[in-house]
Parts: C-alpha cells; sequence; structure tokens
C-alpha cells in the first residue's frame, strides 16, 4: 500500500459502478468492514464517462478522500482500460479510464471488472473462502456478472453473462432486470436460473456456485429451488462485495 493515507494506510475507498447506482464506502483491507457508513448517488440514465466520473469525484469528496481508490466496473477492463461497457454507455469503450479517474480524482485509481470484485471479497472474506478448485461467482442485477477462481486465483474478465442459451443472452434470460422487465415471480425466475446454471455447469464443472448481486439477499425465495449437481450458495457480502472487492483490488499490487 502506498500509505499516502498516513495510519490509515489499511483502507482504501471502493467504488461501484452499476447499472442503477454508484456505491462507495472507505474499506477496512483486514476486515472487509466497511469504516464509514455506504453512500450512494443513482447512475445517470446515458451512463457516460464525464457523468459518472463526476460522481465519483463527489464520492470522493463525501468521504474527503485522499488514499487509494479503488473502483468496481460493470465491464471488461484490460491494463486499465476499459473495453466493454453493455448496460453503460459506448463512450466507454477503449478508454484509458483508470489513468483518466486517477487524474480527475487526485487520487492513484485501480479498476477492476465488478463481477470480479464481488469474487475476490467472497474468495478473500466470504462463501468461497478457502475453497480449493473451480469456483464460479455469478452476479444478478442489471447484467449477469461471472468470475471464476481456481484455486483461488482470479481468471480475469469473463463474460458469461452473455453466454447464449437457445439464441438468448443469460443476461436477458436470468438476471433481476429480466426478472422485473418480465414481470416474473419467484419460481418462473429460479426456473431460469437454474436453466443458467445447468448450462455453465456444463461447460465449468465447478465445486461451487456462489451467487451475489443485491437479490442475492432473497436467495431463500429462489435459491432452494433451483436443483443442479453443484453446490449453490449465496454471497455472503451480498451488496457490500463490489465495493470490498474493489478495495482489495487496488491494494493488491502493493
Ligand atoms: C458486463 C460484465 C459485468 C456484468 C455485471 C455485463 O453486462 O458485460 O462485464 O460484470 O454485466 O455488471
Amino acid at each position: 500500500m502506498s500509505g499516502r493515507n498516513g495510519k490509515h494506510h489499511h483502507r482504501v475507498l471502493g467504488i461501484d459502478i452499476g447499472g442503477s447506482g454508484i456505491k462507495a464506502a472507505p474499506v477496512d483491507l483486514r476486515t472487509g468492514e466497511f469504516v464509514e457508513d455506504r453512500h450512494r448517488i443513482p447512475t445517470p440514465e446515458a451512463g457516460g464517462p464525464g457523468a459518472i466520473i463526476d460522481i465519483a469525484r463527489e464520492l470522493c469528496e463525501h468521504f474527503r478522500w485522499e488514499g487509494d481508490v479503488g473502483c468496481a466496473f460493470p465491464g471488461v477492463i484490460r491494463r486499465g482500460r476499459t473495453l466493454t461497457a453493455a448496460n453503460l454507455s459506448p463512450e466507454w469503450v477503449g478508454m484509458l479510464a483508470e489513468k483518466t479517474f486517477s487524474d480527475r480524482l487526485g487520487c492513484p485509481v485501480t479498476m477492476i471488472n465488478d463481477a470480479d470484485a464481488a469474487g475476490l471479497a467472497e474468495v478473500k472474506l466470504g462463501a468461497a473462502k478457502g475453497i480449493d478448485g473451480v469456483v464460479v461467482m455469478i452476479t444478478l442485477g442489471t447484467g449477469i456478472g461471472t468470475a471464476v477462481f481456481v484455486d483461488g486465483r482470479l481468471v480475469p474478465n469473463t463474460e458469461f453473462g452473455h453466454l447464449k442459451i437457445d439464441g438468448v443472452e443469460a443476461e436477458d434470460l436470468a438476471s433481476s432486470r429480466a426478472k422485473d422487465d418480465d414481470d416474473m415471480g419467484w419460481s418462473e425466475w429460479s426456473a431460469r436460473i437454474e436453466t443458467y446454471l445447468r448450462e455453465m455447469e456444463s461447460l465449468f464443472w465447478p465445486d461451487l456456485f456462489v451467487i451475489g448481486g443485491g437479490i442475492s439477499k432473497n436467495f431463500d425465495k429462489f435459491g432452494p429451488r433451483i436443483e443442479v449437481e453443484t453446490a449453490v450458495v449465496p454471497a455472503e457480502l451480498q451488496n457490500r462485495a463490489g465495493i470490498v472487492g474493489a478495495a482489495l483490488a487496488a491494494s493488491a499490487g502493493d
């Protein structure tokens, strides 16, 4: 860690950019706990970089932040560049987002895919802690995000939310947005998740599925209905996972 934040060098501000809200909190890296209450600002409709970076600045100001920042983004991030943005504006594609954020926030920013962040948090501190073998994290939100781990090591930027099943993208079939759009009840929606998990199971043969995203707090309403061979557990950090994982990612290189 850079230690810019003096005695709080074990703290990183985690920011989670989502399709509906942008959330942040300072995270204690040793425990994964929020040091202050989370702050949320709705995602602007257009989802363009300018407006979202302004919000990230506002979040830094809210916490009077001057140290390291980890930022979870709902798209592919390679070497600091945003390469996709399925549920935000196409203006993100190809942008040197990590550098632009760092310059605009005046803090060192590390960016990571949002599902990868959530998975990291679960592997380090949550439902997949200490699990050997292949763990597949799936976040159900505006889109579907995936993160694949082998003995705790991430294979970054897997995009199996865009897997097509009978010609339909998984995130149009089984995301929580699809549940709302198609006005599905728990039973209909869990059948769709089951279809998706069966497909993923046949391709990965994982040891564990971890289901995250805000809706995972209602796991008892859909989880028990899902019948697959693989163990399926809800994320333990729930909607904290993106923020915590982003903070962990920012500390990983130090
Ligand atoms: C994006 C992924 C992201 C997921 C969840 C998908 O549409 O392509 O990168 O992880 O949504 O936000």
